[in-house]
């Protein structure tokens, strides 16, 4: 008797997935890794001098909106390049979750940006980060 053996182990990604999952993955890590990095030095840029954050994060700014747009473009063929007819009510809804905290998180970042008082730009900013922190943990999930 013979028995037949469907391939279920694990599996390489092919050469398109790996270039779009790796440039999403590339963007999010500038865009969220440089925030949570930035945050962790201010108390030092402000021990070297009183506008040192601000230069940084203006400096910073140029890099992440890049980043930013680049989790945009790359979420779009994301979702473009995934199969929909047997998409799950479940997965849907993380996918509608994920989009609203991508635009909580680039409202956030804005907004932290443009405010003036201290305590409005700590509210954006924190508020922005978990926002990002999220659209983060729920891309994961969405890639199964
Ligand atoms: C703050 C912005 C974003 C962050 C931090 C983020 C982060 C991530 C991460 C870490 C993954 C998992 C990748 C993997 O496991 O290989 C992912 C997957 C995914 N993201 Fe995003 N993402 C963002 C924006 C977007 C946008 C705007 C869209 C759609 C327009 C999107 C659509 C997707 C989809 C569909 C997947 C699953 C991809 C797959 O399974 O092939 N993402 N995201």
């Amino acid at each position: 008797m013979t028995t037949l053996h469907l391939a279920s182990g694990p599996q390489l990604a092919n050469a398109w997935t790996i270039v779009r999952l790796s440039l999403h993955v590339l963007a999010a890590s500038v865009w969220v890794g440089g925030q949570l990095v930035l945050a962790g030095l201010v108390v030092t840029l402000r021990g070297i001098s009183h506008d040192a954050p601000g230069k940084v994060a203006r400096a910073f700014a140029r890099l992440s909106w890049p980043a930013f747009w680049l989790l945009i473009a790359t979420g779009v063929w994301n979702y473009l390049a995934l199969d929909h007819a047997d998409a799950t009510t479940s997965w849907n809804v993380v996918f509608g979750v994920k989009m609203f905290c991508v635009i909580v998180a680039g409202l956030g970042a804005f907004m932290h940006t443009k405010a003036t008082s201290p305590t409005a730009k700590g509210v954006y900013a924190g508020v922005g980060t978990i926002a990002t922190i999220a659209a983060l943990v729920l891309g994961v999930a969405l890639s199964g």
